[in-house]
């Protein structure tokens, strides 16, 4: 009996996990598929070579490469899609440490609302100028319009701003930044399940954002039936 409760209220959090495998993870590029998207490399003059060479990265690629101390892995600090003959952003999710992304100089019409979701460090953006920064001004400390090209500047701490979000994290939860207009909610030590009502050992982790509305409605719908299963006791 005890066990088969247990099972019940984990079921929620690996249904919206398998969800978000499906709908977001199916066609994830790897790190070195993302430096090798279009040809050539960086260039000593780009925004993201100079960042580079000032950063003391290893530029493969559109990519510059660099690991933060001799023994952990190399990872993209910085991303140069310029002038790549993109037309849709999808998964750049290999470039998901990068600081620095440049876009210009493409043909975009569409970039996936999830596209840069964990993209915790990113700082610096370049696009064409007519694409809006990666969830809205409001993600972002400056928005600039220069060269023909919108630089979103600073990326906000979701977790930290009154009056943006009306969702916030539940009780007994911990908020934490998950890229541009997401955030994170994790349960605190102790508590588990959706909301993090119950008290037990599996932590449950949800991700919001303005834009990912679907995880939201199937969360928000397990909840409700999660809610009243439990309810005759
Ligand atoms: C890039 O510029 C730096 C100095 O600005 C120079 O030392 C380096 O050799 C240049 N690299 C290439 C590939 O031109
Ligand atoms: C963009 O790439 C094309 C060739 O792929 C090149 O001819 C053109 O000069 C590049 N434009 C810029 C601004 O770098
Ligand atoms: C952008 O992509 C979304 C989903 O990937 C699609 O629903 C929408 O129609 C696309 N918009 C354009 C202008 O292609
Ligand atoms: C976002 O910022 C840019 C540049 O400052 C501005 O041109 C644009 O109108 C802003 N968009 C909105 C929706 O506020
Ligand atoms: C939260 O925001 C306030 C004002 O915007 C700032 O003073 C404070 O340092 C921020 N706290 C954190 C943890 O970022």
């Amino acid at each position: 009996m005890k066990m088969k409760a247990g099972f019940s209220l984990l079921k929620p959090v690996v249904l919206i996990f398998i969800f978000n495998l499906c709908f977001y993870g199916s066609y994830q590029l790897t790190e070195l598929q993302v430096c090798e998207l279009c040809n050539g490399t960086i260039l000593n003059g780009t925004a993201v070579g100079q960042f580079c060479s000032v950063s003391a990265g290893r530029i493969d690629g559109r990519c510059c490469l660099k690991n933060d101390n001799t023994s952990d892995p190399e990872h993209i600090i910085g991303l140069d899609l310029s002038n790549c003959s993109l037309t849709h952003v999808e998964d750049l999710q290999g470039a998901s440490t990068s600081l620095m992304i440049d876009l210009s100089l493409n043909p975009i019409v569409n970039i996936s609302d999830t596209a840069f979701q964990g993209f915790i460090e990113l700082n610096y953006m370049i696009l064409p100028q007519y694409i809006v920064c990666p969830g809205g001004n409001a993600s972002w400390e400056k928005v600039e319009l220069k060269d023909g090209n919108r630089i979103c500047k600073g990326q906000k701490d979701m977790c930290n701003q009154t009056g943006q979000l009306s969702i916030n994290c539940p009780e007994n939860s911990l908020c934490a930044p998950y890229g541009p207009s997401f955030f994170e909610c994790s349960c605190a030590d102790g508590y588990r399940g959706y909301k993090c009502l119950r008290e037990g050992e599996f932590p449950a982790l949800q991700v919001f954002g303005p834009l990912g509305a679907s995880t939201v409605v199937i969360s928000f719908l397990l909840w409700v039936t999660q809610r009243r299963k439990a309810k005759p006791l």
